[in-house]
């Protein structure tokens, strides 16, 4: 499916930059043709030989290198790709690019190109949660720039938490999903999915049974057929996909916020199973049991009710606004009122009583629901609801 594609492949300056060795070695093996641009930082990290050695190309570095522009000019390679591909993008990288600078050759042609653009950023965790790191990354978003990672883990300067590149096989699955083309290519949709955990106190939660496989498997589906899709995710029990932008959260409210750092989409598909409730006095410090016995009291409050905050937007409200109803009984009747009080335009139903096996499980029956009236599909696999459903979305955007 790559065999053939031509990657402009920027290389910012980081320690991860090692990995990037071993994506152009994993990208030449699937038959991609590789131009690498060497940034002045990143040639800190690794050699221009190296890099012109395994991508069998000439290494692209300056943007006043007179018989560079002899031989192709800025404009004309960064158009001469199918895809860009920045990584590691570092947090500097990602500034100027928001900023629309154009102060060396990696910038200059990410300005220039008339092509996608996708990002995997490394950085220091502290750094990527710097509001203005997050400032860059919603424009960058909002432009329809692609992200893979990053990851969570162990960093090189020892600390912990979001920040490490994506794995290079995970950026080749991103540049296979940036490249698909299908009837939503250019389109952007946002996906929640997976349960959400309210915290009880530091090492307790509030959860429920969704294993996020339903999510998952549409995310897939929108993927394959070329939307750019925001997955946000509770501690689901599946992996996420590949080739999708992940971001995960645990709490309802984290997951709200996550949504709304997405936007703007064409679409959006609350997959989710959000607890309706947190508990408004979760503890501190962990819960014991004390000599009276008294067990510990909870206290409740709403969480937000995503779905219907972003289908009420006045606006940029997603034009097409998906949600799901798991009812035990009365199903078409509750969702239908759902779909109404909600204000969204689908609702996809289904039974979820124990006895249909369906939470959890890897088979569903839904119905759809939308102003057009009911639509009941047969019981079929959550990857062939996915796909149906992902077709149908498709038929609405276009
Ligand atoms: O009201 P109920 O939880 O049954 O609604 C289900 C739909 O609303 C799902 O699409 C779910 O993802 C979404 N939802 C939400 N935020 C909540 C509760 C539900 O987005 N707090």
């Amino acid at each position: 499916m790559l065999s053939g594609k031509r990657i402009l492949l920027i290389i910012g300056g980081g320690i991860a930059a090692y990995k990037v060795l071993d994506l152009i070695r994993r990208l030449r093996e699937r038959g991609v043709h590789v131009t690498p641009v060497l940034t002045a930082s990143g040639e800190e990290f690794i050699t221009p030989l190296s890099v012109g050695a395994l991508a069998g190309s000439r290494v692209y570095r300056d943007l006043f290198d007179l018989t560079d522009e002899a031989e192709m000019g800025h404009i004309q390679l960064s158009r001469a790709a199918d895809l860009l591909v920045v990584a590691p993008a570092t947090a500097d990288m990602m500034a100027r690019m928001a900023g629309g600078m154009a102060n060396d050759l990696a910038t200059t042609l990410l300005l220039a190109t008339d092509k996608q653009v996708l990002l995997a950023p490394a950085m220091n965790v502290r750094m990527w949660r710097h509001p203005a790191t997050e400032r860059n990354l919603a424009t960058l978003r909002g432009g329809g720039i692609h992200f893979v990672g990053p990851n969570d883990g162990e960093m090189a300067c020892g600390e912990f938490g979001p920040g490490r590149m994506a794995e290079p096989l995970e950026i080749v699955a991103a540049i296979e999903a940036a490249l698909a083309v299908g009837p939503l290519t250019g389109r952007h949709v946002i996906i929640t999915s997976g349960p959400t955990h309210e915290p009880i106190d530091p090492v307790r939660y509030i959860a429920n049974r969704s294993s996020g496989t339903q999510g998952a498997a549409l995310a897939a589906a929108l993927r394959d057929l070329g939307a750019r899709v925001s997955f946000i995710t509770g501690p689901a029990s599946v992996p996420p996909p590949q080739g999708v932008d992940v971001t995960r959260i645990e709490t309802a409210r984290e997951m709200h916020e996550a949504v709304l750092d997405h936007l703007p989409a064409d679409a959006a598909v609350f997959a989710a199973a959000v607890a309706d409730w947190r508990v408004s006095n979760a503890a501190e410090r962990k819960l014991k049991k004390d000599a009276t016995g008294k067990a510990p009291k909870l206290d409740f409050t709403e969480n937000p009710d995503i779905l219907a905050s972003v289908a009420q937007m006045t606006k940029g409200r997603p034009r097409l606004i998906v949600g799901f109803a798991a009812e035990t009984h009365d199903v078409i009747a509750n969702a239908e009122a759902k779909r109404t009080r909600k204000g969204c335009d689908w609702i996809v139903a289904n039974d979820v009583s124990p006895a249909s096996g369906i939470m959890g499980g890897t088979e569903n029956a839904v119905t759809i629901l939308s102003a057009a009236g009911a639509e009941t599909w047969p019981r079929m696999s959550k990857e062939a609801v996915a796909a149906r459903l992902a077709g149908r979305i498709a038929a609405a955007l276009a």
